[in-house]
């Protein structure tokens, strides 16, 4: 009979062994770009190293660290709450905008403080007197769920979301949308093109994110790691003072 895979892991030596033991790997998936590199330099802080993630010319996908028992791997952002929730990795570093986006079953457990930025509605001036008198708008978003929350449930606004997958300050200038609902870090992107922010949807950061079942199965281990980078990011806080 074949054993299918997941309990092949589980048999070693015609023993069944636990999961979840001393010898089990750890796993993270990292948001690619900066937020994995702002983690990997938190990480080395508290002493968890993974030299051969930051060889940006390597085409591996998966890095270990033997000796901790950790494995990385590096994940377009909105994957990173699916890996998590459906347990191919205990734990997720990703923006809250992606958290809030994917509604995945996973524990948020730490704000990692960095990558601050806010999701706010944006457009050209004009735009104020449509939203201020609940007009039937259109809205243009890489965040669909979090555009039809904000609308829906908190301005009670009736509005037709257009889901755009990148450089969604196109919208109002080709007038394809009224309004968007983005990013907005510097503000440069919404000067450059005449837009402004029109309000304020909520701030955002990096944050960590658990596996229900990790958060139980993984406890010491998972509950020693966020003292460890809690302990860090306060005596960062307390350096930058
Ligand atoms: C993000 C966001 C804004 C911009 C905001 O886009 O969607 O366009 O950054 O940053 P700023 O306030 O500092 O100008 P990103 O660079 O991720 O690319 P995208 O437009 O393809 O989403």
């Amino acid at each position: 009979m074949r054993i299918p895979h997941c309990k092949r892991e589980l048999m070693k030596g015609n023993k069944m062994e636990s999961k979840f033991n001393d010898e089990r790997y750890l796993t993270f998936a990292l948001g690619k770009g900066r937020l994995a590199s702002k983690t990997l330099d938190i990480f080395e802080k508290i002493g968890i190293t993974c030299e051969e993630m930051r060889d940006k010319s390597s085409r591996k996908l998966i890095f270990v660290n033997e000796e901790l028992k950790m494995k990385f791997f590096l994940a377009k952002g909105p994957d990173v709450p699916t890996y998590v929730e459906l347990g191919s990795a205990d734990i997720g570093v990703v923006g809250y905008d992606t958290i809030l986006e994917e509604n995945r079953n996973v524990y948020e457990v730490l704000d990692l403080g960095f990558g601050k930025c806010r999701m706010c509605v944006c457009g050209p001036e004009s735009a104020k007197d449509l939203l201020l008198h609940h007009e039937r708008i259109r809205v243009a978003s890489k965040y669909p769920n979090i555009a039809k929350d904000y609308f829906y449930n908190k301005k009670h606004q009736t509005v037709d979301i257009i889901k755009l997958n990148g450089s969604v300050e196109l919208g109002p200038l080709v007038q394809l949308s009224d309004v968007i609902v983005d990013i907005v870090e510097t503000g440069s992107t919404l000067r450059e093109n005449g837009l402004g922010v029109l309000e304020e949807v909520c701030p955002l950061s990096a944050r960590m994110i658990v596996n229900p079942v990790s958060m139980q199965m993984e406890k010491a281990r998972i509950r020693e790691l966020v003292m460890k980078i809690r302990a860090y990011l306060e005596s960062e806080n307390q350096e930058n003072k």
